[in-house]
């Protein structure tokens, strides 16, 4: 049994998408229900320990399951506010955030990553994606929407795997559509004829949230399909289940090798977000 808190602030999290419901191969220490004014989270924050690779140290790495532990919530029923308010207010300021996408890009194969670098919106609305309501107004900039330190020291790590039958795309623009049914054949093209690289349903409103409380993100994508637009079968969710399974250790890998790379002491200010703090006036007012 493990303990439901945790004293230590808990800088970094992954946040695990379709495929990745958990972590297996890092020590659980914790398992934490952090209730916050948006509700519940989507699945309880697991904290793990991972030895950093300088000092053997432990290091916490908070990981939360953004379908719920058994992929019981659909991309539209995903409480994005409360999982980013009960990660700030354990202290987490960098987020690696994990998700399964289609390529609309021929070089972009089934099993690729992409550490993308834009996104275009195309949710329908219909999903709370701010903070900043109810008496409290805020802007924030979205013009890069993921840090691009952060986005560095995972591009760098993803390249040290190469060798390993990782292939890794280090720019992209992903499309984030409503789903859940996936597009036409017709949107399929022209996602493509707008220059997006991938296709998901979550990374918003993740990554504005993300901005509006200062956490520094970045989105890993790994492709499971063509989407509709190529020749080959169309999507279909066997698919995107069946290439994250085959590909999960590599996505284990790349998790642990990150999680190296971010322990190690010159990126404390990184892991910290010095960078972003005071670019809104939410500041600490969520922990
Ligand atoms: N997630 C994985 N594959 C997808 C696709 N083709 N469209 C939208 N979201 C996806």
């Amino acid at each position: 049994s493990v303990a439901d808190s945790y004293s230590d602030p808990i800088p970094i999290a992954v946040i695990g998408g379709t495929g990745l419901q958990s972590l297996p191969g890092f020590t659980q220490v914790a398992n934490l229900n952090v209730s916050t004014p948006w509700g519940a989270t989507s699945s309880p924050i697991a904290v793990l320990h991972h030895p950093s690779p300088t000092t053997g140290k432990p290091i916490p790495i908070a990981f939360l399951s953004r379908h719920g532990l058994h992929h019981e919530l659909a991309p539209h029923e995903v409480p994005a506010r409360a999982n980013m308010a009960a990660l700030r207010s354990i202290g987490v300021r960098a987020v690696i955030a994990f998700s399964a996408v289609g390529s609309l890009q021929e070089d972009i194969k089934p099993r690729d990553f992409v550490v993308p670098d834009q996104v275009i919106d195309r949710t329908k609305g219909i999903r709370p994606f701010t903070f900043f309501e109810g008496g409290m107004v805020g802007h924030v900039g979205f013009a890069d929407p993921f840090d691009s330190q952060l986005g560095d020291v995972v591009r760098k790590l993803g390249h040290s795997l190469e060798g390993d039958g990782v292939r890794l795309h280090d720019k992209g623009t992903i499309i984030c559509m409503e789903g859940p049914q996936f597009s036409t054949r017709a949107e399929s093209n022209m996602y493509r004829s707008w220059g997006g690289s991938v296709i998901n349903m979550s990374v918003l409103p993740e990554a504005k949230l993300a901005k509006e409380a200062e956490i520094a993100y970045q989105m890993v994508c790994m492709s499971t399909d063509y989407d509709c637009w190529h020749d080959s079968a169309d999507v279909t969710v066997e698919m995107v289940m069946g290439h994250m399974k085959a590909n999960s250790e590599n996505a284990r890998r790349f998790i642990g090798g990150v999680l190296d790379e971010l322990s190690k002491e010159e990126h404390t200010d990184l892991i910290h977000a010095k960078h972003l703090v005071g670019q809104t006036k939410f500041g600490g007012s969520i922990t």
